[in-house]
Protein backbone atom coordinates (compact mmCIF):
# COMPACT_ATOMS: atom_id res chain seq x y z
CA UNK A 1 0.00 0.00 0.00
CA UNK A 2 1.70 3.31 -1.04
CA UNK A 3 0.84 4.51 2.58
CA UNK A 4 3.12 2.47 4.54
CA UNK A 5 6.25 3.41 1.79
CA UNK A 6 9.26 4.79 4.25
CA UNK A 7 8.87 8.45 3.73
CA UNK A 8 12.83 8.28 4.54
CA UNK A 9 14.59 6.39 1.13
CA UNK A 10 15.06 8.26 -2.11
CA UNK A 11 12.31 7.52 -4.84
CA UNK A 12 13.37 5.14 -7.38
CA UNK A 13 15.93 6.71 -9.81
CA UNK A 14 16.49 9.52 -7.04
CA UNK A 15 20.10 10.48 -6.48
CA UNK A 16 20.85 10.33 -2.73
CA UNK A 17 22.18 13.96 -2.62
CA UNK A 18 18.86 15.10 -4.25
CA UNK A 19 17.04 13.55 -1.93
CA UNK A 20 19.11 15.27 0.79
CA UNK A 21 18.80 18.76 -0.68
CA UNK A 22 14.77 17.68 -0.08
CA UNK A 23 14.92 17.02 3.35
CA UNK A 24 17.75 20.26 4.18
CA UNK A 25 16.31 22.17 7.13
CA UNK A 26 15.20 25.54 5.92
CA UNK A 27 17.80 28.04 6.41
CA UNK A 28 15.15 29.54 8.94
CA UNK A 29 13.28 27.63 10.26
CA UNK A 30 9.28 27.70 10.22
CA UNK A 31 8.59 28.59 14.05
CA UNK A 32 6.81 29.23 15.69
CA UNK A 33 3.70 27.79 13.94
CA UNK A 34 1.07 30.67 14.59
CA UNK A 35 3.76 32.73 12.13
CA UNK A 36 2.14 30.71 9.04
CA UNK A 37 -1.04 32.67 9.43
CA UNK A 38 0.91 35.86 9.48
CA UNK A 39 2.09 39.02 7.08
CA UNK A 40 5.31 37.04 5.05
CA UNK A 41 6.94 40.16 5.67
CA UNK A 42 6.39 40.66 8.97
CA UNK A 43 7.20 36.97 9.96
CA UNK A 44 10.24 36.92 8.10
CA UNK A 45 11.57 39.61 10.30
CA UNK A 46 10.37 37.40 13.56
CA UNK A 47 11.96 34.11 12.25
CA UNK A 48 14.99 36.04 11.79
CA UNK A 49 15.14 37.71 14.71
CA UNK A 50 14.17 33.97 16.64
CA UNK A 51 17.00 32.63 14.63
CA UNK A 52 19.66 35.39 15.26
CA UNK A 53 18.13 34.94 19.33
CA UNK A 54 18.89 31.11 19.01
CA UNK A 55 21.97 31.36 17.60
CA UNK A 56 23.09 33.68 20.42
CA UNK A 57 22.33 31.93 23.40
CA UNK A 58 24.01 28.40 21.69
CA UNK A 59 26.80 30.96 21.40
CA UNK A 60 26.71 31.95 24.84
CA UNK A 61 26.12 28.73 26.45
CA UNK A 62 29.14 27.38 24.27
CA UNK A 63 31.41 29.97 26.05
CA UNK A 64 29.84 29.19 28.93
CA UNK A 65 30.80 25.82 28.39
CA UNK A 66 34.26 26.22 27.54
CA UNK A 67 34.84 28.77 30.16
CA UNK A 68 33.91 25.74 32.70
CA UNK A 69 36.19 23.85 31.18
CA UNK A 70 39.22 25.52 31.05
CA UNK A 71 38.84 26.31 35.16
CA UNK A 72 38.31 22.27 35.77
CA UNK A 73 40.89 21.20 33.17
CA UNK A 74 40.58 17.25 32.32
CA UNK A 75 44.09 15.52 32.76
CA UNK A 76 45.63 15.90 29.69
CA UNK A 77 44.77 12.65 27.69
CA UNK A 78 46.53 10.39 24.71
CA UNK A 79 44.53 10.59 21.84
CA UNK A 80 44.42 8.91 18.81
CA UNK A 81 42.55 10.09 15.46
CA UNK A 82 41.54 7.50 13.38
CA UNK A 83 41.41 8.06 9.37
CA UNK A 84 40.71 6.26 6.45
CA UNK A 85 41.85 7.52 3.00
CA UNK A 86 42.44 5.76 0.06
CA UNK A 87 43.27 6.31 -3.39
CA UNK A 88 42.14 9.84 -4.37
CA UNK A 89 41.08 10.74 -1.46
CA UNK A 90 44.79 11.09 0.51
CA UNK A 91 44.68 14.34 -0.59
CA UNK A 92 42.06 15.74 2.11
CA UNK A 93 44.49 14.09 4.57
CA UNK A 94 47.10 17.12 4.78
CA UNK A 95 44.75 19.77 5.50
CA UNK A 96 42.65 17.75 7.87
CA UNK A 97 45.17 16.86 9.51
CA UNK A 98 46.72 20.88 10.02
CA UNK A 99 43.18 21.65 11.28
CA UNK A 100 43.44 19.10 13.74
CA UNK A 101 46.79 20.71 14.92
CA UNK A 102 45.31 23.83 15.60
CA UNK A 103 41.75 22.48 16.74
CA UNK A 104 41.79 18.94 17.95
CA UNK A 105 41.87 19.13 21.97
CA UNK A 106 44.08 21.29 22.33
CA UNK A 107 45.96 20.31 25.97
CA UNK A 108 45.92 16.99 25.00
CA UNK A 109 48.29 14.99 23.23
CA UNK A 110 46.89 13.00 20.03
CA UNK A 111 48.39 11.09 17.19
CA UNK A 112 46.86 9.79 13.69
CA UNK A 113 46.60 6.63 12.32
CA UNK A 114 46.01 6.74 8.98
CA UNK A 115 44.57 3.58 6.95
CA UNK A 116 45.48 3.63 3.11
CA UNK A 117 46.74 1.52 0.45
CA UNK A 118 49.01 4.27 -0.32
CA UNK A 119 51.58 3.50 2.75
CA UNK A 120 55.01 2.91 0.58
CA UNK A 121 54.05 6.46 -1.83
CA UNK A 122 55.78 9.81 -1.57
CA UNK A 123 52.91 11.38 -0.71
CA UNK A 124 52.44 9.17 2.72
CA UNK A 125 56.33 9.20 3.11
CA UNK A 126 56.14 13.03 3.26
CA UNK A 127 52.94 12.73 6.21
CA UNK A 128 55.21 11.03 8.06
CA UNK A 129 57.85 12.85 7.81
CA UNK A 130 57.25 16.52 7.91
CA UNK A 131 54.55 15.75 10.75
CA UNK A 132 57.53 14.04 12.87
CA UNK A 133 59.33 17.09 13.16
CA UNK A 134 57.22 20.48 13.74
CA UNK A 135 53.38 19.07 13.78
CA UNK A 136 51.25 18.22 16.73
CA UNK A 137 50.07 15.26 15.59
CA UNK A 138 52.10 12.08 14.67
CA UNK A 139 51.36 10.09 11.54
CA UNK A 140 51.31 6.50 11.92
CA UNK A 141 49.92 4.14 8.92
CA UNK A 142 48.22 1.07 8.71
CA UNK A 143 48.25 -0.81 5.81
CA UNK A 144 44.37 -1.56 4.36
CA UNK A 145 43.56 -2.83 0.63
CA UNK A 146 41.01 -0.98 -1.66
CA UNK A 147 38.04 -1.29 -2.85
CA UNK A 148 35.68 1.07 -4.53
CA UNK A 149 32.99 3.45 -3.12
CA UNK A 150 30.92 2.64 -0.07
CA UNK A 151 33.17 -0.75 0.85
CA UNK A 152 35.93 1.55 2.36
CA UNK A 153 33.83 3.52 4.55
CA UNK A 154 31.78 0.80 5.30
CA UNK A 155 34.86 -1.41 6.37
CA UNK A 156 36.16 0.81 8.72
CA UNK A 157 34.96 -0.92 11.35
CA UNK A 158 36.48 -4.27 10.15
CA UNK A 159 39.77 -2.06 9.86
CA UNK A 160 39.75 -0.78 13.64
CA UNK A 161 39.21 -3.73 15.11
CA UNK A 162 42.17 -5.42 13.29
CA UNK A 163 44.18 -2.20 14.86
CA UNK A 164 42.24 -3.09 18.15
CA UNK A 165 45.40 -3.41 20.06
CA UNK A 166 47.23 0.04 18.92
CA UNK A 167 43.71 1.80 19.69
CA UNK A 168 43.66 0.52 23.01
CA UNK A 169 46.55 2.20 23.63
CA UNK A 170 45.44 5.36 23.94
CA UNK A 171 42.71 6.82 26.57
CA UNK A 172 40.68 8.07 23.67
CA UNK A 173 39.66 7.15 19.88
CA UNK A 174 38.34 9.87 17.76
CA UNK A 175 37.09 8.80 13.70
CA UNK A 176 37.04 11.46 11.31
CA UNK A 177 35.76 11.34 7.50
CA UNK A 178 38.93 12.46 6.04
CA UNK A 179 37.19 15.09 3.96
CA UNK A 180 36.32 16.91 7.11
CA UNK A 181 38.23 20.38 8.84
CA UNK A 182 38.18 21.58 12.12
CA UNK A 183 37.33 25.11 11.91
CA UNK A 184 36.99 25.86 15.46
CA UNK A 185 38.29 24.22 19.05
CA UNK A 186 36.58 21.05 19.57
CA UNK A 187 37.83 20.58 23.69
CA UNK A 188 37.27 18.41 26.19
CA UNK A 189 33.27 18.62 25.97
CA UNK A 190 34.14 15.71 23.39
CA UNK A 191 35.51 13.16 26.35
CA UNK A 192 32.94 11.31 27.75
CA UNK A 193 32.32 8.32 30.22
CA UNK A 194 31.54 6.13 27.33
CA UNK A 195 31.00 6.66 23.58
CA UNK A 196 30.74 9.93 21.91
CA UNK A 197 28.40 10.57 18.76
CA UNK A 198 27.46 14.44 16.66
CA UNK A 199 23.19 14.77 15.76
CA UNK A 200 23.26 14.93 12.27
CA UNK A 201 22.80 18.40 10.90
CA UNK A 202 20.38 17.20 8.41
CA UNK A 203 18.29 15.51 10.97
CA UNK A 204 18.91 17.17 14.51
CA UNK A 205 15.39 19.05 13.65
CA UNK A 206 13.63 16.09 12.21
CA UNK A 207 11.00 13.94 13.10
CA UNK A 208 11.35 9.92 13.76
CA UNK A 209 9.52 9.81 10.60
CA UNK A 210 12.39 11.06 8.53
CA UNK A 211 15.44 9.41 9.63
CA UNK A 212 17.30 7.33 7.21
CA UNK A 213 17.62 4.14 9.34
CA UNK A 214 18.05 1.24 7.47
CA UNK A 215 14.35 0.05 7.07
CA UNK A 216 14.72 -3.59 6.03
CA UNK A 217 14.50 -6.16 8.83
CA UNK A 218 17.17 -8.59 6.82
CA UNK A 219 19.88 -5.62 7.60
CA UNK A 220 21.42 -5.79 10.89
CA UNK A 221 21.27 -2.25 10.98
CA UNK A 222 17.10 -2.43 11.45
CA UNK A 223 15.72 -0.19 13.53
CA UNK A 224 12.31 -1.09 13.76
CA UNK A 225 9.39 2.15 12.73
CA UNK A 226 9.00 3.06 15.99
CA UNK A 227 12.13 2.72 17.96
CA UNK A 228 15.41 5.59 17.84
CA UNK A 229 15.45 8.93 19.41
CA UNK A 230 18.17 10.65 17.37
CA UNK A 231 19.56 10.45 14.18
CA UNK A 232 23.75 10.44 14.05
CA UNK A 233 26.37 11.50 11.51
CA UNK A 234 28.88 8.53 10.64
CA UNK A 235 31.53 11.60 9.86
CA UNK A 236 32.78 11.80 13.78
CA UNK A 237 32.50 9.82 16.12
CA UNK A 238 34.44 7.80 18.64
CA UNK A 239 35.16 7.85 22.52
CA UNK A 240 37.49 6.03 25.46
CA UNK A 241 38.95 3.53 23.44
CA UNK A 242 37.72 0.52 25.30
CA UNK A 243 34.16 1.87 24.31
CA UNK A 244 35.00 2.09 20.82
CA UNK A 245 36.79 -0.72 19.93
CA UNK A 246 33.83 -2.53 21.49
CA UNK A 247 31.20 -0.48 18.89
CA UNK A 248 33.54 -1.46 16.41
CA UNK A 249 33.95 -4.91 16.86
CA UNK A 250 29.78 -5.15 17.40
CA UNK A 251 29.70 -2.92 14.46
CA UNK A 252 31.96 -4.87 12.16
CA UNK A 253 30.53 -8.02 13.00
CA UNK A 254 26.89 -6.72 12.11
CA UNK A 255 28.59 -5.54 8.49
CA UNK A 256 29.96 -8.84 7.69
CA UNK A 257 26.46 -10.84 8.56
CA UNK A 258 25.45 -8.31 5.42
CA UNK A 259 27.46 -8.70 3.40
CA UNK A 260 27.33 -12.49 3.64
CA UNK A 261 24.08 -11.81 3.02
CA UNK A 262 25.17 -9.20 -0.14
CA UNK A 263 22.81 -6.44 2.22
CA UNK A 264 24.43 -2.75 2.44
CA UNK A 265 22.97 -0.84 4.82
CA UNK A 266 21.58 2.42 3.53
CA UNK A 267 23.78 4.89 5.08
CA UNK A 268 26.36 2.21 5.30
CA UNK A 269 28.86 2.52 8.08
CA UNK A 270 26.49 5.05 9.38
CA UNK A 271 23.33 3.22 9.83
CA UNK A 272 25.06 0.44 11.98
CA UNK A 273 26.55 3.31 13.86
CA UNK A 274 23.07 4.27 14.63
CA UNK A 275 21.69 0.68 15.58
CA UNK A 276 24.45 0.19 17.66
CA UNK A 277 23.86 3.51 19.38
CA UNK A 278 19.88 2.41 19.67
CA UNK A 279 20.97 -0.81 21.32
CA UNK A 280 23.58 0.60 23.57
CA UNK A 281 22.25 4.61 24.94
CA UNK A 282 24.02 4.19 27.82
CA UNK A 283 26.58 6.50 28.69
CA UNK A 284 26.79 8.48 25.05
CA UNK A 285 28.14 12.00 24.90
CA UNK A 286 25.82 13.65 22.52
CA UNK A 287 27.67 16.40 20.41
CA UNK A 288 25.62 18.99 18.51
CA UNK A 289 25.06 19.01 14.95
CA UNK A 290 28.06 21.77 14.88
CA UNK A 291 30.81 18.81 15.16
CA UNK A 292 29.98 17.04 11.68
CA UNK A 293 28.05 20.77 10.09
CA UNK A 294 28.02 20.48 5.64
CA UNK A 295 29.68 23.27 4.50
CA UNK A 296 27.25 25.70 3.39
CA UNK A 297 24.70 24.58 5.55
CA UNK A 298 23.38 27.04 8.35
CA UNK A 299 21.81 25.77 11.64
CA UNK A 300 21.61 27.70 14.66
CA UNK A 301 24.88 25.94 16.02
CA UNK A 302 28.41 27.33 15.14
CA UNK A 303 30.05 25.17 13.10
CA UNK A 304 33.19 23.17 15.18
CA UNK A 305 33.78 20.41 12.20
CA UNK A 306 32.57 21.15 8.54
CA UNK A 307 32.06 18.18 6.26
CA UNK A 308 33.26 19.83 2.88
CA UNK A 309 31.55 19.51 -0.21
CA UNK A 310 32.52 17.67 -3.02
CA UNK A 311 32.45 16.21 -6.08
CA UNK A 312 31.04 12.88 -5.29
CA UNK A 313 30.91 11.07 -8.31
CA UNK A 314 34.80 12.84 -9.52
CA UNK A 315 36.07 11.53 -5.91
CA UNK A 316 33.83 8.34 -6.08
CA UNK A 317 35.38 7.18 -9.42
CA UNK A 318 38.05 4.99 -9.89
CA UNK A 319 40.04 6.81 -12.78
C1 LIG B 1 23.59 13.22 4.04
C2 LIG B 1 25.07 12.94 4.21
C3 LIG B 1 25.29 11.43 4.13
C4 LIG B 1 24.39 10.72 5.12
C5 LIG B 1 22.96 11.09 4.88
C6 LIG B 1 22.01 10.38 5.82
O1 LIG B 1 23.33 14.57 4.23
O2 LIG B 1 25.78 13.56 3.19
O3 LIG B 1 26.63 11.15 4.41
O4 LIG B 1 24.74 11.06 6.42
O5 LIG B 1 22.80 12.49 4.98
O6 LIG B 1 20.69 10.57 5.42
MN1 LIG C 1 32.41 12.59 4.33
Amino acid sequence: MPEDKPVNVPKKGESAESFHKSLRPQAIPDFPPWLSGVQPQFSQIVKRVIYALNRLVRQAWRMGTKAFARRNPVKSKRVVLLVVATNKYLRFVEPLLASADRYFLPGHSYEVLLFTNLDDSMECRKLVEERAGRARGKVRLKHVGHSPWPMMTLLRYRFFTQAATAILGYDYAFYSDCDMRFVAEVGDEILGEGLTAVRHCVFHDKGRALFTYETRPESRAYIPPSEGLHYFAGGFQGGRSADYVQAAAECSKQIDDDLSREITAIWHDESHWNAFLWRHPHGLTMLDPGYCMGERMRTPYPSMILALDKDHSEIRSES
